[in-house]
């Protein structure tokens, strides 16, 4: 059986578990010195040997990503972090940076290390101004000890790190969209490419990485790639954040290699709340195709879910019981998404819109034979053809829960409403 593996959440229990007290009490800044002794050409090469990927849901290969930098030309390159969590029932990287935002600050140190950046940027989700605070804390406290600014420990490396707020949307999560935010403009989506790492912010080489990538980078240069290599299955190697939400004994954070199932994480997580079962849940938040009970044993790695017909993403595990109507938890995620629509291509500003009409007259009982149909038609012109993964995503709750729960969306046409009491999957009073 598979069990927990505490290196991200390794001093998440210990008293003020967010101070550099604490994290230097538990091995922190040991990898920032050991970085400071390699080259970076090394340091890329270790990460690139751990397999660590992407953890903020695409899994792209970190160190490959770091490589795509062109070479030196000693004018400014940038590293971003990716701190804009949104997705929904993502929840791990805030969790993170409030329990212990030292891993993400020594993680952006090494980063910078390995890519010659001198000034380093955490673009924060604006809603988290708890965040926003223990961050800037936190980068305080390391410009203190002299982990980050001027001559950091002695080495001559100068590296200063922003710490930014957004203004709290979704699409600002979109690495582009992000960048044009951080630059001050209104946050829209660019083309690719050039991808970032060859024209990112102010039109330099950036490394755009997410929270809990960065975050890992510090155990795998101390503890070594093979270490991080040996955990996980096959091209998915090492741990993660897994959340788990919704009717669920103990919601939470469990990290665990990846390849855990979620049969395994619910033995860990108590089981479905009690007296219930399982009807439909998301590996890795609502963009990605659902799965139901059928699924439990499938292993959460990128490859595994990818050949169920899902995708791992940000490993944000939303589980509903079979007191939950799907319709309704669609049209909640289609009205998200309709909102945070950025409004740049029409596929997915007019597809949402559509959907969340159609979806909400069919969950009142307005429904009319052929909304269904209606429904797949608006999926198949937005999947593919809005500028980003904003539109696909969008679809993909709406086509997987028609081909898993098809006799539910007739019952409710048939039936002139909705045929659950939402009270009974209501979690609070
Ligand atoms: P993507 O697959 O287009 O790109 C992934 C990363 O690899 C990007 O940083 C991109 O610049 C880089 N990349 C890809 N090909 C490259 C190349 N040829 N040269 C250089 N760099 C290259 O995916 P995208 O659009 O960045 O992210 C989509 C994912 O984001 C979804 O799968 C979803 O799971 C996740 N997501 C996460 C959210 C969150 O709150 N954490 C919110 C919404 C979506």
């Amino acid at each position: 059986m598979t069990t927990l593996t505490p290196v991200l959440t390794d001093t998440w229990d210990a008293e003020r578990s967010w101070t550099l007290e604490t994290y230097l009490a538990h091995d922190g800044y040991a990898a920032l010195r050991k970085a400071l002794t390699m080259t970076p050409a090394d340091l890329v090469q270790t990460v690139k040997d751990s397999g660590l990927r992407g953890r903020g849901g695409a899994g792209f290969p970190t160190g490959m990503k770091w490589g795509f930098l062109p070479p030196d030309d000693g004018k400014p390159r940038y590293l971003v972090v990716n701190a804009d969590e949104s997705e929904p029932g993502t929840c791990k990287d805030i969790p993170l940076m409030m329990a212990s935002p030292q891993h993400l600050v020594e993680g952006v140190a090494i980063t910078s290390v390995a890519i010659n950046c001198h000034h380093a940027f955490i673009y924060v989700r604006g809603e988290v101004l708890h965040v926003y605070r223990r961050l800037l804390a936190a980068v305080r406290e390391a410009y203190d000890a002299g982990y980050l600014g001027k001559d950091i420990l002695g080495s001559g490396f100068d590296l200063d790190v922003t710490v930014h707020a957004g203004a709290g949307a979704y699409i600002c999560g979109e690495e582009t969209a992000l960048l044009d935010s951080l630059e001050g403009r209104r946050g829209q989506p660019r083309l690719k490419p050039p991808f970032p790492a060859v024209e990112g912010l102010y039109a330099r080489p950036t490394v755009v990485n997410n929270v809990e990538s960065i975050a890992s980078v510090p155990a795998i240069v101390r503890l070594g790639a093979d270490w991080f290599a040996s955990m996980g299955v096959g091209r998915s190697t090492g741990h993660g954040l897994f959340s788990l939400s919704g009717h669920v004994t103990r919601p939470g954070q469990y990290e665990a290699p990846l390849g855990v199932t979620l049969r395994e994480l619910l033995d860990m997580a108590g089981g479905v709340r009690a007296g219930h079962e399982l009807k439909f849940w998301t590996p890795g938040g609502s963009s990605t195709p659902m799965f139901t009970s059928a699924h439990l044993d499938v292993p959460l790695d990128y490859e595994s879910v990818g050949a169920a017909k899902s995708m791992l993403g940000t490993r944000a595990l939303q589980l509903f019981d079979e007191t939950t109507c799907v319709v309704r938890a669609v049209s909640r995620w289609t009205d998200f998404y309709a909102h945070e629509s950025c409004g740049k291509c029409t596929p997915c500003r007019e597809g949402t819109y559509w959907m969340k009409q159609v979806l909400r007259r069919i969950e009142a009982g307005g429904g009319a034979d052929g909304d269904i149909d209606l429904l797949l038609d608006l999926c198949d012109n937005i999947l593919g053809r809005a500028f980003c993964a904003l539109g696909d995503g969008a679809t993909s709750p709406v086509t997987s829960s028609i081909e898993l729960f098809r006799d539910e969306y007739q019952a409710h046409i048939d039936g002139h409403g909705c045929p659950f009491d939402p009270a009974a999957s209501a979690l609070f009073e």
